[in-house]
Parts: C-alpha cells; sequence; structure tokens
C-alpha cells in the first residue's frame, strides 16, 4: 500500500493537463457490450478503477488492446492511446463480487448484458465509504422495460423473455436522479423494441456523452442533457470511434489546489461549461477564474471569503467536489457551511481535516467549517477517493510534513496526481509502506 508525503508550504505554477473523465469512461466502457465490432475510445485515463473495468469486461468475453502511443495530454512520459474494445464471446454473462465490490460501476453492464445477450448476473454492490448506495432505481428501470429479476448468492440475476420493450417510465428518487441508473437504462433501452421515455433522468454530462457514443453507434436518442431523454429502439448497434470528455471533476481538484496554495495554474483540455457551479462558488470564495478556448487559468487572492454551498445534481455543485472544496475552505475568512444532498454520510474527509487543523462540525448532511489561519502537517488516511483529494490539497498547504496512506483510492481516479502537482511544484512523493512508515 502506498503513502504520499507532501510537504507543504509550495505555490502551484505552471501547466496541467487534465486527463479523460474516470465516469465517464466507465459506463462507456460498458455500454461497448451492446456494440457489433470494434470500438475505440480516446482519452480513457490511466486507472486503477479503468484496469478494474476492463478486466471485467474481459470476463464478460471482450478482447481489449491499449494503443501504447504517446499522448501529450498527460505529464510526463506517460502511455495513453486508444482503448480498442471488441466483443468476441457473448455467452459470459457474470460480474463476479470480487470485481464489483472495488468498483460499483460494474451494476452498468446489467443495462447492456440483458439487451444483448438476454440474461445478467450481476453481484449486489454491499456498503460504500460515502454511503448508502443502493442500486434499486437501475432495477426498477430495467423492470419496467421487461426484465425480470431474483436475487441468487448475493447476486441480482436479471433475464428477458423475447426482446425488451420501450416505455415511458420516471427514473427519480428520493435523492434525486441516478446518474449511472439513467445510463444502465439508456443502454438497454437503445436495443429495446419501441420507444423509450425516461422522465426525471440524470442530466450530468457523463450522461451526455455516453449518449453521444451510442448514437456514434447507430442508437436514436434524444433529449439527452435534459431531464427527459427519449430513446427510439434500434436492432443493432455497430462499434464507433470516441473521444472521452475531460473530468470536470479533476479540473475543480486542480482548480482548488491552484486557490489553497495561493499559486497559477493553466488547466489544459478542460470543458469550463460542465463546471459551472463551481466556478460560481470558487469565484465567491475569492479565486480568479479565466476562460480561453480549452485552457483554463486560475489564481487566488489571498483573502478566501466564506461561503455557503449545497451539493445538488448536475448542473448544481457537484458532490465529488464537496471535500476538495471543504479543504480549501478551512482557510477561509470565517464561517463557512456545506450541506450535502446527494450523498449525507460523504463526510469522513471531516475529522482527517480536523487532525490537520481544521474546525469543522458536522451536524447531520451539514458541515459547519471555521476558517483558521493554517493547518498542519499530520499522518492522515485516505478514506475513499474524493476525501482522499481534500487530504492531498490540506497537505500542499499545511505547515511540515503531511502522510496520506491508503492513497490506493486516490488512484481509482486521478491519473499520476503526485506527477501532475509535482511538475508544477509541489513538494509531493509516493513511498512504499515500509519508507513511509519510518
Ligand atoms: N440512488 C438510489 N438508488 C439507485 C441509485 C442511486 O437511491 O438505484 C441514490 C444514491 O444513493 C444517491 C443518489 O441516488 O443518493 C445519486 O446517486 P447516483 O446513482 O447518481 O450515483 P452513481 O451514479 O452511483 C455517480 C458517480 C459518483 C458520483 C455520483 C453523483 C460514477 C462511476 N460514479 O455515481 O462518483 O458521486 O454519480 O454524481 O460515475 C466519484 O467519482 O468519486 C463518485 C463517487
Amino acid at each position: 500500500m502506498d503513502s504520499f508525503l507532501i510537504r507543504g508550504g509550495n505555490r502551484l505554477k505552471g501547466k496541467i493537463e487534465i486527463s479523460g473523465s474516470k465516469n465517464s469512461a466507465l459506463p462507456i466502457l460498458a455500454a461497448c457490450l451492446l456494440a457489433e465490432g470494434k470500438t475505440t475510445l480516446h482519452s480513457v485515463p490511466r486507472l486503477s478503477d479503468i484496469d478494474s473495468m476492463n478486466k471485467l469486461m474481459g470476463e464478460l468475453g471482450c478482447h481489449i488492446y491499449r494503443h501504447e502511443s504517446a499522448d501529450s495530454r498527460v505529464n510526463g512520459p506517460a502511455l495513453n492511446g486508444p482503448l480498442d474494445i471488441t466483443v468476441t464471446d457473448e455467452s459470459k454473462i457474470e460480474a463476479r463480487y470480487d470485481i464489483v465490490k472495488t468498483m460499483r460501476a460494474s451494476i452498468c453492464v446489467l443495462g447492456p448484458l440483458l439487451a444483448k445477450r438476454g440474461k445478467g448476473v450481476v453481484s449486489i454492490p454491499g456498503g460504500c465509504n460515502i454511503g448508502d448506495r443502493p442500486v434499486d432505481l437501475h432495477v426498477r428501470g430495467l423492470q419496467k422495460l421487461g426484465a425480470e429479476f431474483h436475487t441468487e448468492n448475493g447476486n441480482i440475476v436479471g433475464e428477458v423473455r423475447g426482446r425488451l420493450k420501450g416505455c415511458r417510465m420516471y427514473l427519480g428518487g428520493a435523492q434525486g436522479p441516478t446518474v449511472l441508473g439513467t445510463i444502465n437504462v439508456m443502454c438497454a433501452a437503445a436495443l429495446a423494441e419501441g420507444e423509450t421515455v425516461i422522465v426525471g433522468a440524470a442530466c450530468e454530462p457523463e450522461v451526455t456523452d455516453c449518449a453521444q457514443m451510442l448514437i456514434k453507434m447507430g442508437a436514436k436518442i434524444s433529449g439527452h442533457g435534459t431531464p427527459e431523454i427519449k430513446i427510439e429502439g434500434v436492432d443493432k448497434l455497430t462499434g464507433c470511434e470516441h473521444r472521452i470528455i475531460p473530468d470536470r471533476i479533476e479540473c475543480g481538484t486542480f482548480m482548488i489546489a491552484a486557490a489553497i496554495t495561493n499559486g497559477e495554474l493553466e488547466l489544459k483540455h478542460c470543458n469550463l461549461d460542465h463546471l459551472v457551479a463551481v466556478v460560481d462558488r470558487l469565484e465567491e470564495v475569492g479565486v480568479n477564474i479565466a476562460r480561453e478556448n480549452g485552457t483554463i487559468f486560475v489564481n487566488s487572492s489571498r483573502r478566501l471569503t466564506p461561503v455557503e454551498m449545497t451539493t445538488q445534481p448536475y448542473p448544481g455543485f457537484p458532490t465529488d467536489c464537496q471535500a476538495q472544496l471543504m479543504a480549501l475552505l478551512c482557510l477561509a475568512d470565517g464561517i463557512s457551511v456545506i450541506t450535502e444532498r446527494i450523498f449525507p454520510d460523504r463526510f469522513l474527509h471531516v475529522g482527517e481535516l480536523n487532525r490537520m487543523g481544521g474546525r469543522i462540525r458536522k451536524e447531520g448532511p451539514t458541515a459547519i467549517i471555521q476558517g483558521v489561519k493554517d493547518l498542519h502537517g499530520a499522518p492522515v488516511m485516505a478514506s475513499d477517493l474524493r476525501a482522499s483529494a481534500a487530504l492531498v490539497l490540506a497537505g500542499l498547504v499545511a505547515k511540515g510534513q503531511t502522510r496520506i496512506d491508503r492513497v490506493y483510492h486516490i488512484d481509482r481516479g486521478y491519473e499520476k496526481i503526485e506527477q501532475k502537482l509535482a511538475a508544477v511544484g509541489a513538494d509531493i512523493e509516493r513511498v512504499k509502506e515500509a519508507k513511509a512508515a519510518a
């Protein structure tokens, strides 16, 4: 298990290239199960979650090949060539617990398996450290298309008699729309008989990205990016070529890295249109953000103003940037309030930030953050992907050394984060367990 050692206090300055979106690439890979022939995906980030999804796709009868062409979209010598996915065996239908437990996005193979192979078995994802994450809406949406389900040995077993049939359905839940649930049902409906209308669909850019790839494969989809998606089922989808959108959460994280270190960063290959709510909150805090084509320039005024923020479905402030904003607000001049509406228990970073000198109090789904003058380095524990990112940000500005253990969490979703940060002046190093403990 690797750790990060960060000696805080350096102002970050320079350019960082944003990778392709993890949360777009994962369901898009699953959607490749729907197509005949080869699909080529560009800008698939090199992450452990992507490795897990590739492994699952391999077990489901796909041949995966990563081209070794150097791609300048990541700093350093990383090889990030396109990924070819070809379905070669349609007899496999099971996503095993060993893979599902490490990556919940595995549930996204269920819709494609049912639509294309008539049967799908996916292990029920268990508990998750950002809170309860049921998959009832995925199952309900697929049931409405005619799939039948039962559970067996901890698995969801789905079957289709004949072909899925399109219908009009409401897919919202108590916490609002579901991103991966919308994608799962949209993928299944693409090969269903007749028209499906998903009302209460998620509007996140990752849903739109997947819809755009399906359209290239021959699907008839409209309304993606709005709460009502219309899908006219087709008989067949064919492999295509597609570039994954830039990772808006990685981009938001580096914007906050510039702000928290009072630095100046140029973030390349981003889509600021996907980050309107994040920009709104950061500007309120006192961060300066300018855009020129696909590049974002970020720097910060020394005084950080406290703000209130509530996470919401897109286009609201994303839950996946909540922890990172909290790290920044620890240093604001006054009291900030953050309310988490998507995953009300997603606050494991609070205790760790407090170990670094933060003054945060949690009350139900709300955190009250009393700004402090300085954070101090400390040994802390990464607990989930975005919580880990918050600890890295805090470590960049903390006085002294911060050791973050269990950084495998961060490797799930940030491509070479330590290399990207070191290239713009951060003092950060990846160490193996023994050295970290020394
Ligand atoms: N929900 C249900 N039933 C369901 C599905 C969801 O009640 O069947 C609830 C969830 O518990 C939550 C809300 O609906 O309260 C929204 O969850 P959603 O389904 O939208 O989350 P997801 O699709 O499973 C994706 C991202 C998450 C991100 C959320 C919200 C991927 C692989 N994951 O998860 O990303 O936080 O959308 O935007 O795309 C991350 O990258 O760190 C991460 C956790």
